[in-house]
């Protein structure tokens, strides 16, 4: 049987790629779970998973942890800023090692978004273009937990302010984009194809709404100009540079950024993905 590892195994996105390869009845001998650190997978190695260490700080544990690894799962690294780096690291051990084929979680539209995050995607993508090993490429739009995490304050306040200029957004929640990239993983005819990957759309409006219906309370959306949000962001303590990021991302928001159709996640995962109220209901039960 063939092997396949994923990097961030001890990570929210990791893991749950973890449990869905075993789930799909992949032997558990036959996955390796990919750690910065081992101590935290102890988990993981309890339930017959191969952990091995692999830190994209250290390269010199990325070649042996890649041993006899015939497809990759590499999810992005969280270090932002220092991605580029990090990734070079483990795109030349997949190739010293001879990983056979790699998976990599990219974001929306990568080489022609505003987003912030991704010149270091793009970097990424064009190494691994360039290592010659087969890859597919999963674009994945925002996580659908970055807006149900607005919930609290939804409750709290009433309100949630965005400066959006009335634009929908497309994420996934986690589960279903980790399905989609064990899909992806475990087909190999997946190689050589780009996914751009989201889930159902909604506005910042509908996102109000849905916040009402599940907090049974009215919550309102209050469109604001990036300043504005910027000076709301600041004043609830959050630090200039995290600031600017999520008013950058709001503007890229505002011209469809991360907006997409959801046919390629539907494809990969062979069935609707996770709509916003269903996810929110799972976060309140
Ligand atoms: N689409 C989105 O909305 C969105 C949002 C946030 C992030 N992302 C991207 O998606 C990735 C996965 O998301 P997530 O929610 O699973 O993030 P996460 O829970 O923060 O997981 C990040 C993983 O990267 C690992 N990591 C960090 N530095 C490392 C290093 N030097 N060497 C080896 N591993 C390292 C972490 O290891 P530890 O377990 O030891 O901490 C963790 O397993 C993120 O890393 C980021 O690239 C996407």
């Amino acid at each position: 049987m063939p092997t396949y590892a994923t990097t961030g195994a001890t990570g929210q996105f990791g893991r749950l790629a973890v449990a869905e390869l075993l789930r799909r009845g992949t032997a558990p001998t036959d996955v390796v779970a990919l750690v910065r650190d081992p101590a935290k997978a102890a988990d993981l190695a309890a339930s017959g998973v191969d952990v091995r260490e692999a830190d994209y700080d250290r390269p010199e544990t990325l070649e042996p942890a890649l041993e006899g690894v015939d497809a990759l799962l590499f999810v992005s690294g969280s270090a932002v800023g220092q991605r580029e780096r990090q990734h070079a690291a483990v795109v030349e051990a997949a190739k010293a090692s001879g990983v056979g084929r790699l998976v990599y979680t990219s974001v929306l539209r990568a080489d022609s978004t505003d987003l912030p995050v991704a010149p270091e995607h793009v970097a990424t993508e064009r190494l691994l273009a360039a290592s010659g090993i087969p890859t597919t490429l999963l674009r994945n739009g925002w996580y659908t937990e970055n807006y149900v995490g607005l919930l609290g304050q939804a409750e709290a306040t009433g309100s949630i302010a965005s400066a959006t200029r009335g634009a929908a957004v497309s994420p996934a929640t986690r589960a279903d984009l980790a399905a989609a990239a064990v899909t992806a993983l475990l087909d190999e005819s997946t190689a050589g194809r780009t996914f751009e990957l989201g889930g159902p759309s909604f506005t910042m409006d509908e996102l109000a709404a849905a916040f009402s219906r599940a907090l049974g309370r009215e919550v309102a959306h209050h469109e604001v100009s990036p300043e504005e949000l910027a000076a709301g962001l600041r004043a609830a303590g959050l630090d200039e540079g995290t600031a600017g990021f999520l008013v950058a991302v709001d503007v890229a928001t505002a011209d469809g950024a991360l907006e997409v159709a959801a046919a390629d996640l539907e494809e990969l995962l062979g069935r609707p993905a996770t709509s916003l109220d269903d996810a929110l209901r799972a976060a309140r039960a």
